[in-house]
């Protein structure tokens, strides 16, 4: 499994640090950029840029100012779960809730925070059946049912 990283030029710095702690940690990962900070990027096209890879089964980590407009735009794509997360107990309920991409606020929060959020999330998790039952409720909301 390969992590895709994005971010647009508010998350870009905590993008570097999260770029250097997967390596640290021997993580799979693919830095989808961007690769310099441009204060004219917007989020849409790294969180499409990512998302597109998340979609043959891996996962993605997105950053943004704030989490929620990788996060807005990250659920428009189908099949794509994804949520924001700025603590421990939302990094173990998005592992819970089965998502594939990770969203976090690069002014929101400190690189250490999002390390350990990034390690939770990360963590192996048993899909319990009433999240699994969800998850293809969803489903069908993207299919228009
Ligand atoms: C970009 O300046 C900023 O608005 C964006 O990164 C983000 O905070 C959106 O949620």
């Amino acid at each position: 499994m390969t992590i895709y990283v994005g971010s647009d030029h508010a998350g870009f710095e905590l993008k570097e640090k999260i770029r250097e702690f997967l390596a640290e940690e021997g993580y799979e990962f693919e830095d989808l950029g961007p690769y310099r900070y441009n204060r004219e990027d917007d989020y849409p096209d790294y969180a499409l840029k990512v998302c597109k890879k998340v979609l043959t089964g891996d996962k993605g980590i997105l950053i943004c100012g704030t989490g929620q407009g990788m996060d807005m735009a990250a659920n428009k794509i189908p099949g794509i779960r994804a949520a924001v997360c700025w603590n421990e107990i939302t990094a173990r309920n998005a592992s819970k809730l089965n998502t594939n991409v990770l969203t976090m606020g690069g002014r929101m929060i400190e690189s250490d925070a999002a390390k350990k959020i990034i390690k939770i999330w990360l963590e192996p998790t048993e899909i319990e059946e009433r999240h699994a039952r969800r998850i293809d409720k969803i489903k069908k909301i993207e299919k228009g049912i």
